[in-house]
């Protein structure tokens, strides 16, 4: 068997550009459709092949893992990996990539647009004014709060943590920051950030912003004591992974008013969104789309195909979030 005839499965419907690039040099299955492959037939599907592209919305836990002995590689269209059990993937010398970079601005763009939404009622006005309501203003007519001259606090400065930052000095807004280790002295000075401990994070912020993984230790990090030292007007953005907020929690904050509003591009267990955020006014709620614009999503299909395309060819890819797989793999000479 050629090299190029190697199976490579893509598990749902992308750009075809990223399928293009397969043309002639692997075995292809495409799903091409915007239904997840379950169980068994996920398992069909992915038995003999040598790499798999995939949406983070399909899950590959150790069990699926160990039953797949020609996997090489996992590359995830997306810069989460929480959907691949990778330390299983590691002890099994599966590769999992993802597709970091690519969608920084274009998310941190939405997580922006979230805190204007929400911060100025936007959503809520564009339905009072649908619904027919407006027959008259008022002095506190759909008043909302200031975004300018605030305070932002971002738990997570990677990438697109410093990027909501940065957009965030572009509004005067005073930046905090918390995350595991402390950003170096040139991050903190282009971004005028200051470091202050979780708590303190949560009782000054007038905007909290959560651009943190989800990890056994990010899990409901979000929940009823911090929203509680949360200040009455302040709102939350996540577009992270919706674990790592306890989303009932949230429904309350919201509905008992301890906090003005929430911005939620992500949901404990999507599709699903719990009934009790359906029902809130100051919320804005968007289907899982913060990196979805047109380019970015191209890009990341391009990425993850280019990353499974390098192992056909025994070279390393671009964006391996488990590099030491690679380091300790044997090398044909
Ligand atoms: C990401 O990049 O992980 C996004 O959530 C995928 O859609």
């Amino acid at each position: 068997m050629t090299q190029s005839k190697c199976k490579v499965l893509i598990t749902r419907r992308v750009y075809p550009e990223a399928v293009e690039l397969f043309r002639d040099r692997a075995e292809l299955d495409y799903n091409d459709s915007d239904d997840r492959l379950e169980g068994a037939e996920l398992l069909r599907h992915a038995q003999g092949a040598i790499g798999i592209v995939t949406p983070t919305s399909q899950q590959f836990k150790s069990e699926l893992l160990s039953a797949l002995t020609d996997l090489r590689i996992i590359a995830n269209i997306g810069v989460g990996f929480d959907n691949v059990d990778v330390p299983a993937a590691s002890k099994l010398g599966i590769l999992v990539s993802n597709t970091p970079d690519v969608l920084t601005e274009t998310t941190a763009d939405f997580a922006f647009a979230l805190l204007l939404a929400v911060s100025r009622r936007i959503v809520e006005a564009n339905r009072y004014l649908l619904e027919g309501r407006w027959t008259r203003g008022s002095i506190d007519f759909l008043a909302g709060h200031d975004v300018h001259g605030r305070t932002l606090g971002i738990f997570g400065l990677g990438r697109i943590g410093a990027s909501v930052a940065r957009r965030g000095r572009g509004f005067s807004m005073k930046i905090l920051y918390h995350d595991l280790r402390r950003a170096s002295n040139d991050l903190e000075a282009e971004l005028g950030a200051t470091f202050v401990s979780k708590e303190q994070l949560l009782r000054e912020s007038d905007v909290v912003s959560l651009h943190v993984p989800l990890v056994e230790e990010t899990r409901k990090f979000i929940a009823e004591p911090e929203f509680r030292l949360m200040k009455k007007t302040s709102v939350l953005i996540n577009t992270s992974r919706g674990p790592v907020v306890d989303e009932q929690a949230i429904a309350k904050a919201v509905q008992e008013q301890w906090i003005a509003g929430a911005g939620l591009d992500v949901f404990e267990q999507e599709p699903r969104v719990n009934p009790a955020l359906l029902k809130l006014q100051n919320v804005v709620l968007t289907p899982h789309i913060a990196s979805s614009s047109e380019d970015t999503r191209r890009q990341m299909c391009l990425m993850a195909a280019r990353n499974v395309l390098a192992v056909l060819e025994g070279k390393c890819p671009e964006t391996l979030v488990n590099r030491s797989v690679w380091d300790s793999a044997p090398k044909s000479s």
